[in-house]
């Protein structure tokens, strides 16, 4: 009787037959930016997960560009574009509700998205409170009224999901259902958004976002716990950006930024986006705070030309392979996928010979 006892318990969940769970977090390393956007349909398309989950807010705009076609989106998860993945907005995400209904449309995923009941509700008073208040000027906030909701919620005053007959057809018990789904061995991936650096604990402080962003603060979004969770993927562009103010170390003149081809304007506001050198100070601390087993690292083709659109280890430039190996030196961590370009295929994918499988 014990041993089937302990037969059952060790098999009601199935990720048990395995020596990790099915769930993969995906979180930024800098001050957002780093293209967590992309990495996530990447994963989205060879993991092919049946469930995504994208945490945060409407602040945070991650762009998708595949095969010609380009979204920007605020409240879907990126992994949108593998049809049978069930998309997931969690109880400690916030949305807008025209926004949403706009990405749904421009998604197409209509009838395989789903919102937590909980999920906070932002409105135009709380974008009208964000232009009028100060504060948000000084730090350089996006104003797309986050902060303020948060501030609400916090007050036990703002809305949720649940109170909007609109999204009546739509709602869920997110937290539930994907702590479910990872019960049952399904694979799940987990989009966080903006970057360590932006954290309002881990971040620099009072020149952050209304949330937690590392892999932890994700997590707890969701609702899923620290033991259903083995993989952790921190992203990172091959140099640093940051929109707003706030420290950033070895800042580059707008020159410099031109001249190296690091230029880049935000995907929310339209900002031109401030400029540094990959900087491996603040990577090897996002390593450690977001527990990373793996790092991607975006945009190397901007760094070196020849690697654009590579998607083979050994077809990149030789000075490329031997910077991302002097990464994975100082990180002490493996560097799985490489972007080379915009397009969500332009990726080499290192992590068969990395792990010997596409996950860890
Ligand atoms: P807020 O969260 O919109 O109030 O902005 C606070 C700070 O975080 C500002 O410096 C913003 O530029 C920055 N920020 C917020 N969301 C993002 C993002 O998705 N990417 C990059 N920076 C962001
Ligand atoms: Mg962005």
């Amino acid at each position: 009787m014990i041993t089937e006892g302990y037969v059952s318990f060790k098999f009601s969940n199935s990720y048990m037959l395995r020596d990790i769970t099915p769930v993969t977090v995906v979180v930024g390393g800098f001050f957002g930016d780093e293209g967590k956007g992309k990495v996530a349909a990447y994963l989205g398309l060879s993991i092919k997960p049946s469930v995504a989950v994208r945490t945060g807010s409407i602040n945070a705009g991650h762009t998708v560009t595949y095969r010609g076609r380009t979204w920007k989106l605020r409240s879907i998860p990126s992994a949108f574009l593998h049809k049978l993945c069930r998309l997931y907005i969690p109880a400690g995400a916030l949305i807008s509700i025209p926004v949403f209904f706009n990405e749904v449309r421009e998604a197409e995923c209509d009838g395989r998205v789903f919102v937590d009941f909980n999920t906070g509700v932002i409105t135009d008073e709380h974008v009208m409170r964000e232009r009028g208040d100060e504060v948000m000027s000084l730090i350089g906030s996006t104003k797309q009224g986050v902060g303020a909701a948060m501030a609400d919620r916090v007050r036990r005053v703002l809305k949720l999901a649940r109170d909007y007959g609109e999204l009546k057809n739509y709602l869920r018990d997110v937290a539930l259902e994907v702590n479910e789904a990872v019960d049952r061995g399904e694979e799940v991936l987990i989009e966080g958004t903006q970057g360590l650096y932006l954290s309002l604990y881990f971040g620099t402080y009072p020149y952050v976002t209304s949330r937690d962003t590392s892999a932890s603060g994700v997590l707890s979004e969701v609702g899923l716990g620290p033991k259903k969770v083995d993989d952790v993927l921190v992203v990172f562009k091959s140099y640093v950006t940051r929109v707003g103010e706030g420290p950033l170390p070895n800042e580059l003149s707008y020159d410099d930024i031109v001249k190296f081809g690091f230029l880049e304007k935000a995907s929310v506001t339209g900002r031109v986006r401030r400029a540094a050198p990959f900087n491996y100070e603040l990577a090897r601390r996002a390593v450690t705070i977001n527990s990373a087993t793996q790092v991607a690292i975006t945009k190397i083709d901007v760094l070196f030309r020849d690697a654009q659109n590579v998607r083979e280890w050994g077809k990149l430039p030789r000075e490329a392979r031997k910077w991302v190996e002097e990464v994975e030196e100082v990180l002490k961590v493996p560097v799985t996928l490489v972007g080379t370009g915009e397009e969500v295929e332009a990726m080499v994918d290192r992590r068969k010979d990395v792990f010997g499988s596409l996950r860890r």
